[in-house]
Order: C-alpha cells, then sequence, then structure tokens
C-alpha cells in the first residue's frame, strides 16, 4: 500500500518526490549507520512515507529529538510515527531554521536527507546546505543520498570532509554522501 501510494504521488509530481520507490533495507541501513545512537538532535529531510524515520526510531535512544520533515502531506499522512520525541512536520526543508528556533533547538548532531537536490535547484540546494552546515555541532554529520553524483561541488562547498559509498542493493541503486564540516 505504501509503495502504491508512494508511485502514485511520484507520477504526481516526479520533480518533488525524486523518486518512484521508497528506499529499501539496505539503503536505510547504510544512511542511519553512522548515527550514534545517543545523538541528543536528528532532523531528517524528505522522510516521504516514513522508511527512514522507522529506521531510526528502532536505532536512537529515547531522548534523541527527531524532527522529520516532509512537504507532501499524502506521503507525510502515511508516515505513522507515534515516537513522543518525533515530531513531524509537514513544510518545506528550506524552512529548516525558523522550526529550529521554534523548538529551541541549540546544535543539530545529525541531518539525514533524501532530498532531490537536483531538483530543487542551486540555489535552494545552498540555501539548505548553509542553514544546515551553521546549525550543526563540529562533530556533526550530514548524510544524503543521489542516484547521480550531481550535487557534490555544493556539498564541498560547506563540508571539508566527505566520503560516498555506493548501495548496489536498492531500486535504483543510490550513492551515500557521509559530510563533516
Ligand atoms: C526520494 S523521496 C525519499 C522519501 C524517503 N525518505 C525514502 O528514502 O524513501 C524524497 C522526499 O522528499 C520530499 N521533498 C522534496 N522536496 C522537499 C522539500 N523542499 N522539503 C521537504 N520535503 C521535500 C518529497 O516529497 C519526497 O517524499
Amino acid at each position: 500500500m505504501r509503495y502504491i501510494s508512494f508511485l502514485a504521488q511520484s507520477f504526481k509530481d516526479f520533480r518533488t518526490t525524486g523518486s518512484f520507490l521508497p528506499s529499501q533495507r539496505f539503503l536505510i541501513n547504510k544512511l542511519i549507520e553512522p548515527v550514534d545512537m545517543n545523538a541528543s538532535c536528528v532532523i531528517e529531510l524528505g522522510a516521504g512515507e516514513g522508511c527512514v524515520t522507522r529506521g531510526l526510531e528502532k536505532k536512537l535512544c529515547d531522548k534523541t529529538l527527531i524532527l522529520s520533515f516532509e512537504v507532501n502531506s499524502k506521503l507525510m499522512a502515511l508516515n505513522k510515527s507515534k515516537r513522543p520525541k518525533t515530531i513531524l512536520i509537514e513544510d518545506l526543508a528550506q524552512n529548516l531554521k525558523y522550526h529550529i528556533q521554534k523548538h529551541n533547538i541549540s546544535h543539530i548532531d545529525y541531518v539525514i536527507s533524501s532530498l532531490p537536490l537536483a531538483s530543487l535547484g542551486k540555489n535552494e540546494t545552498r540555501k539548505i546546505l548553509s542553514i544546515i552546515a551553521k546549525n550543526m555541532t563540529p562533530e556533526g554529520k550530514f548524510i544524503q543520498y543521489q542516484y547521480l553524483l550531481l550535487n557534490r561541488k555544493d556539498l564541498e562547498k560547506n563540508f571539508s570532509n566527505i566520503s560516498i559509498q555506493f548501495v548496489p542493493l536498492n531500486i535504483p541503486p543510490a550513492f551515500v554522501y557521509v559530510c563533516k564540516k
């Protein structure tokens, strides 16, 4: 059901969903692998129907605050998270700064992004990356996946240490960037 709903949303607006299917197990595991289970604040951008949210919730301890952004209301409605410290935010990732101030978040430990950066455009991508880099702890990590390595240069402008791993067992196969300041 989730897959069919995701597919339907993709046919309506592929530029925003950026994919025809939700991420699958190996990609989800690769995305959450660098995250410390005792982190105090994790931001998720482009949560879709919640496949990565569920992976994070399994891994993280009860005290970790998760702010999960998704712009598509139909996909957001499929995210059934009931965890007290997960806040689902139906808004653009570009408004991240407003929400971290609203929730009195002083620093971010990890950002996991599924945003389709290539469709967002250069200006919006730069705006989002700059907010993330400014609000992340020095030890924090920004984790992003992409099916093609199209935004590496934008990442290099905000992060000095970038590693890339390939995840073949996903439809479609994906690259995962793990970035540090
Ligand atoms: C490739 S899907 C990933 C969904 C899910 N996290 C996964 O891995 O399967 C990208 C998601 O980002 C959302 N999205 C796209 N642009 C966004 C934006 N500017 N702010 C918030 N969410 C956005 C889309 O609606 C879509 O659900």
